[in-house]
């Protein structure tokens, strides 16, 4: 690593820089009362010039190109890319899917948003949070997991993401539910976090390090800003052992996956487990909650299979996110664009998704892909690295 102060100061003047130009871009795609309002309404109120841009910066990288340049380039505009993706989709994301961005087992009679928070209760209980812990939450989104993480073990936690729009919803959610004096959402880039070394007692990321263009790196960021003897506990979007990148049709389930989620490249389960080691952590678990026999599977909300709904309270939810749903929203989402309500380049996005969705069912009912990849993972009390 060069430690050379100058080229420091480079460094953090660049991303000084993309901070500044993120924030100010985020603002003119949302306008000065951004992240307070939601969904449909949130997206139909976009700026035009901007949602075009936004859409162009993030698909540049996904035309179709699955050669190890396209990859690189992916790779090296990990940051812009992600923050230009998570700029188009989170309204649809939070109409579709609710202000948690993320999967969850089912159990018979549960409904969609029960399974949601044991979800996270799970992995709250996994990483032992206590009372009055502060706590990381790498890649936050809107907050949603951190909202009740909070409410059900009374923690403390810092929300770190790198996209300003969320970050603004997660604020004025806090605010709203009166948990404003617990939860508090920072701006940051989850490669170069910074936190001062030893500062949290737990950590967890939902779905969000997938992102990172290397785990080595993420985790490593993570593993810097936990106390020793700290808990890091994580549910990884990874390909499992089955996954064979040399196969036409797996390199396909994983390219609608990268593609239709903004992820620049899915790695398997085993180069997680290497980084997490590499790092220096202690792994104390490790299950893909996704390898079961459950009834209802993790994908039933994207399937269209009604057989799958739980209650009646779920069929909004469902027909939303169901092929059919989709296809009504994309049908929408077109025509509005075509008469000036909706921003420019929103069905593209909707096409996109449509793409994830399909690659997401695939990878799950081939057991090829688990977005629940379980790891709990102690930093010594000890330097071991
Ligand atoms: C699928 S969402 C999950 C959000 C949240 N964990 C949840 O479950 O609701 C992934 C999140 O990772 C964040 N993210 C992606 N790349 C990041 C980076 N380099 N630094 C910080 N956050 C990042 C995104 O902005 C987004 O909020």
């Amino acid at each position: 690593m060069n430690t050379d102060s100058s080229s420091t100061a480079t460094i953090s003047t660049s991303s000084d820089n993309l901070r500044n130009r993120q924030a100010q871009f985020a603002k003119e795609l949302y306008g000065k009362d951004i992240g307070t309002k939601s969904g449909m309404s949130a997206l139909l109120s976009k700026n035009n010039d901007a949602q075009k841009e936004a859409v162009a910066k993030y698909l540049k990288h996904w035309d179709g190109k699955m050669d190890t340049e396209a990859e690189k380039r992916r790779l090296e505009d990990y940051n812009e890319s992600t923050h230009s993706y998570y700029n188009v989709v989170t309204d649809f994301y939070e109409y579709g899917w609710g202000s948690s961005f993320h999967f969850s087992r089912f159990y018979k009679g549960e409904n969609f948003q029960a399974s949601v928070a044991r979800h996270e209760h799970y992995l709250a209980y996994k990483a032992d949070i206590q009372k009055d812990d502060l706590v990381l939450d790498v890649g936050c989104g809107i907050g949603g997991p951190a909202r009740e993480i909070c409410r059900f073990t009374g923690c403390n936690i810092i929300g770190l993401n790198n996209n300003d729009y969320q970050l603004a919803k997660a604020t004025y959610y806090a605010k709203k539910f009166k948990l404003d004096d617990k939860l508090s959402f920072v701006k940051g880039d989850f490669m170069h976090m910074e936190f001062d070394p030893n500062t949290f007692d737990k950590v967890y990321a939902i779905e969000a390090t997938v992102h990172a263009p290397t785990l080595e790196g993420v985790y490593g960021e993570i593993y810097k800003v936990l106390k020793p003897g700290g808990i890091f506990a994580v549910y990884e979007w990874v390909m499992t052992d089955k996954y064979d990148p040399s196969n036409p049709e797996h390199r396909k389930i994983a390219y609608e996956i990268e593609l239709g989620d903004g992820i620049p490249k899915m790695y398997k389960k085993s180069v997680a487990v290497d980084a997490l080691n590499k790092v220096g952590f202690q792994i104390l678990e490790s299950e893909d909650l996704a390898d079961n026999d459950d009834e209802v599977p993790w994908y039933y909300p994207l399937t269209g299979e009604w057989k799958y709904v739980q209650t009646l309270s779920d069929l909004a939810t469902f027909f939303r996110t169901s092929f059919l749903g989709r296809k009504v929203t994309t049908g929408l989402v077109t025509l509005l664009e075509k008469v000036g309500v909706a921003p420019a380049g929103s069905a593209q996005v909707t096409y996109a998704l449509e793409e994830a969705a399909i690659g997401l069912v695939d990878g799950g009912r081939e057991k090829l892909f688990t977005p629940m990849m379980l790891f709990v993972a102690k930093k010594p009390l000890e330097k071991t690295k």
